[in-house]
């Protein structure tokens, strides 16, 4: 009796047939899963390159990843598009995880008639990039697609249309991270210039608006793919790109240090970690930094190493406008970003490509509630006619334009020399700056003591009967005004320097000076800000 009840009791456990809607299902997911098929798989491969779905594996999360639409095709049926088959239309997108955090996420699939863009596939990113708006979570894009799809005409250029306004609302409200990795092209490449930040990886990402045959047959100039929009060009020339990969990995990896770094959305703050790095640790090279002859160079990214939390800095835009160095790190678990003119490349003074790196970076503190530490050692503007004509001064204005503008926390520290315009740039106590600091080996001035005795007593020097004696005048002038001017006292007096530090204790009073700002409020001020690519 016993045997017949387990028996029955099996027998209900014996798999059933599966339904057929079921089936039907699973059939449609696995075809739409397959992308452009194994030999165009199997091409990409070939060229170091992942494919769209081992893009998001490795981006997100593991196991975290929604997709939507796959069942998504296009309309369109010109040019033999109705017999092909276009899996999820070029696209893969969704949702999923990163450090545990949601972010919203689209991958071109280059396997697909090369990731063009039709109008469906524009309406898959649309989608999950207003699903991100509405959520507020980041949005990260992976690009690789050889731009409008011919076939389907204008539709897709106003598939394009339909991304830049998106990239636009979007601006200042969520991070917007674009990943290039492989060509991006024509006006595709708008879209990833109208978001924060641009990562590129060595030897497969390609930016251009119009190609080098385009390029050749208008100029006469030769150039390669790489040469023109490859990851260097656009990392250390252009200033187009943000980051830079030695392989798809590292870029993923450093997409997620990126975004440990970010709030969700312009509501939040930045994402606040246990700090095991003792806030009171002494700074020791500060002191060191006090005896440096001033004719000096050094990088400030070893400050920036030794008074950040475990020495970490996440460097913005490391190749491009050296002299003028931008980035993340925490003090005391806070992010902050860092602003930083750098002696080590001519002399730390402010350029046109200085002013436009420091400028955005600073308007994306900005629109993320992220603070603001300026690290001082400014000589001025670099001069020429070069510069001149390019435009410093409409390009200079935009630092102006974005530390008056910020109402973040802002703490400055002046390291050295602080000249002229640029000691005002470099968020002084008039433009708003909430604490300033100087070591006490800063010169604040309206300039160097060199180039002010020409000025003052240019009579007195041209009246020396000799060579030995205009040296001899220009040293004891030079001594004179130094002591005066070359210091922090003065500025001390008037109150535009809030506090003459002691330099091994400058990791702490950042830290003090960040505790004592985290709530700060500017009233009505904090509007929707749209991170404009300056
Ligand atoms: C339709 C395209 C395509 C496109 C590539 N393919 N680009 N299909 N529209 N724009 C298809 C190819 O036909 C091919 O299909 C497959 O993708 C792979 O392309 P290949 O040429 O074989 O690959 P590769 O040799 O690696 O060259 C990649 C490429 C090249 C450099 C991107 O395909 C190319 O030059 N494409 C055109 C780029 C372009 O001019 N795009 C328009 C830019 S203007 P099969 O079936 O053979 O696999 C633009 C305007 C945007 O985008 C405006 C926004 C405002």
């Amino acid at each position: 009796m016993e045997k017949e009840a387990v028996k029955d009791a099996e027998k209900s456990r014996a798999p059933r047939p599966v339904a057929a809607s079921v089936v039907k299902l699973r059939a449609a997911v696995e075809k739409a899963s397959a992308g452009g098929g194994p030999a165009r798989l199997e091409a990409q491969k070939a060229r170091g390159k992942f494919t769209a779905r081992e893009r998001i594996h490795y981006l997100l999360d593991e196991g975290t990843f929604q997709e939507l639409d796959l069942l998504v095709s296009t309309r369109a049926v010109d040019f033999g598009l109705k017999d092909k088959d276009i899996p999820g239309d070029g696209v893969i997108t969704g949702f999923g995880q990163i450090n545990g955090r949601e972010v919203c996420v689209y991958a071109q699939d280059f396997t697909v008639l090369g990731g063009s863009l039709g109008l469906a596939h524009a309406k898959k990113i649309a989608k999950v990039m207003d699903l991100a708006y509405e959520n507020r979570v980041p949005v990260v894009g992976l690009l690789d697609s050889g731009g409008a799809r011919i076939q389907e005409g204008v539709d897709s250029l106003d598939g394009y249309a339909e991304i830049f306004q998106r990239n636009v609302k979007c601006s200042g409200v969520i991070p917007q991270i674009s990943v290039i990795l492989g060509p991006c092209a024509g006006g595709a490449v708008y879209s990833p210039a109208l978001t924060d930040y641009i990562f590129m990886v060595e030897g497969i990402s390609q930016m251009f608006v119009t190609g080098p045959d385009v390029v050749k047959a208008a100029t006469g100039e030769e150039v390669t793919f790489d040469g023109l929009g490859g990851a260097d060009a656009h990392s250390s020339k252009s200033g187009v790109c943000h980051f830079v990969a030695k392989s798809e990995p590292d870029c993923f990896r450093q997409v997620r240090e990126l975004l440990s770094y970010l709030p969700q959305n312009r509501w939040e703050k930045p994402p606040r970690v246990a700090n095991p790095d003792p806030i009171r640790r002494h700074v020791p090279l500060m002191e060191q930094m006090c005896n440096l002859d001033p004719r000096k160079s050094y990088r400030v990214h070893h400050i920036v190493w030794q008074i950040a939390d475990e020495h970490k800095f996440f460097e913005v835009q490391a190749g491009y406008a050296k002299n003028m160095v931008t980035g993340f790190c925490r003090m005391g678990g806070e992010v902050v970003g860092v602003v930083a003119n750098n002696p080590a490349h001519v002399a730390g003074a402010l350029d046109i490509n200085a002013s436009d790196k420091a400028a955005r970076f600073i308007r994306f503190l900005n629109c993320f509630n992220i603070p603001v530490l300026t690290l001082v050692d400014v000589p001025g503007y670099w001069p020429g006619v070069t510069q001149e004509h390019g435009g410093i001064i409409r390009h200079g204005a935009k630092i102006l334009f974005a530390y008056a503008e910020a109402t973040v926390p802002k703490i400055t520290v002046i390291l050295r020399k602080a000249y002229g315009g640029a000691y005002i740039a470099m968020s002084s106590k008039h433009m708003k700056g909430d604490f300033n600091f100087a070591l006490p080996c800063a010169e604040i001035a309206v300039m160097g003591p060199a180039g002010a005795i020409e000025i003052l007593y240019s009579r007195e020097i041209a009246a020396c009967k000799t060579d030995a004696d205009k040296a001899a005048l220009r040293a004891k002038l030079c001594a004179e005004y130094a002591a005066k001017f070359a210091s922090p006292y003065q500025t001390a007096s008037t109150g535009s320097i809030d506090e003459v530090i002691e330099p091994s204790l400058m990791r702490y009073k950042i830290v003090r000076a960040l505790r004592f700002l985290k709530d700060k409020r500017v009233p009505g001020t904090h509007e929707n800000r749209g991170n404009i690519p300056l």
